[in-house]
């Protein structure tokens, strides 16, 4: 089955009002491709304005799982639909480390973002010393089934997940095209146990040290979907031709 390539850019805590209007003027996106950008919330209204006209789509790096109230600090799906936000980031391992997102709450994130409509980007991923204890996809199928338990797999078709092992994430150094697609495979493997039919729907995108020179190679892997690029997608033109890659 061809599943449509996606490759997203993940900006986490960078740029300016003027940077992120510059890189957004010089991003190429294609038919073949779905291209979408993740900038910081602050920066999504501008950015939001500057992608009018364009087929690039417009991510958040996190949400609320709450719908309104007294959450100071947070940031709810009703206020990224007034911005044309189409995907949010989930679980990802800056959340789960540094903000001590737990499965539960990511899971519950993931089930109020399709609630709306939005499509949830949910990142799982190993660290070194799990991938050197040979853990690795029980660490991976463990974080999607925390998920899965909570949404069902009939909806999963909607959610996209990303593969990002946590050894890989801004240290230039990727996992393997092998590694990765062994990976993916199992993930999606897990997901068919459940449904074959979903499984063989959801999109699985890699992410950890993506950039242009490895980026075909892994998307050449028949279970890599595309990727989810954090320092890469901070320069239009690396930007443009991981994209192009993906075609
Ligand atoms: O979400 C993307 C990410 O964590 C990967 O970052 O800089 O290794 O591409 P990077």
């Amino acid at each position: 089955m061809t599943r449509r390539k996606i490759v997203a850019g993940n900006w986490k805590m960078n740029g300016s009002s003027e940077s992120v209007v510059e890189l957004v003027k010089g991003l190429k996106s294609n038919d073949a491709v779905d291209v979408v950008i993740a900038p910081t919330f602050v920066y999504l209204p501008v950015v939001s304005d500057a992608l009018k006209g364009s087929e690039i789509k417009l991510a958040a790096q996190t949400v609320s799982e709450f719908a309104s109230g007294a959450y100071t600090g947070e940031v709810s799906l009703a206020m990224l639909k007034d911005f044309s936000v189409s995907h949010v980031i989930l679980g990802h391992s800056e959340r789960r480390s540094l903000f001590l997102e737990t499965d539960a709450q990511v899971a519950k994130k993931v089930l109020a973002t399709l609630e709306v409509g939005l499509t949830p980007i949910l990142c799982v991923g190993e660290t070194l010393e799990q991938r050197e204890a040979g853990t690795t996809l029980d660490v991976c199928n463990a974080q999607v089934d925390a998920v899965l338990e909570l949404v069902g797999v009939e909806m999963f078709d909607k959610v996209v997940i990303a593969y990002e092992p946590v050894w890989a994430i801004g240290t230039g150094k990727s996992a393997t095209s092998e590694q990765a697609q062994e990976v993916h495979k199992g993930i999606r493997d897990n997901i068919a146990e459940k449904s074959l039919e979903i499984a063989q729907k959801v999109a699985i995108l890699y992410g950890g040290s993506v950039k242009a020179s490895n980026s075909a190679e892994l998307f050449a892997q028949p279970d890599i979907d595309g990727a989810l690029v954090g320092g890469a997608s901070l320069d239009a033109k690396e930007f443009n031709s991981i994209i192009e890659s993906a075609k």
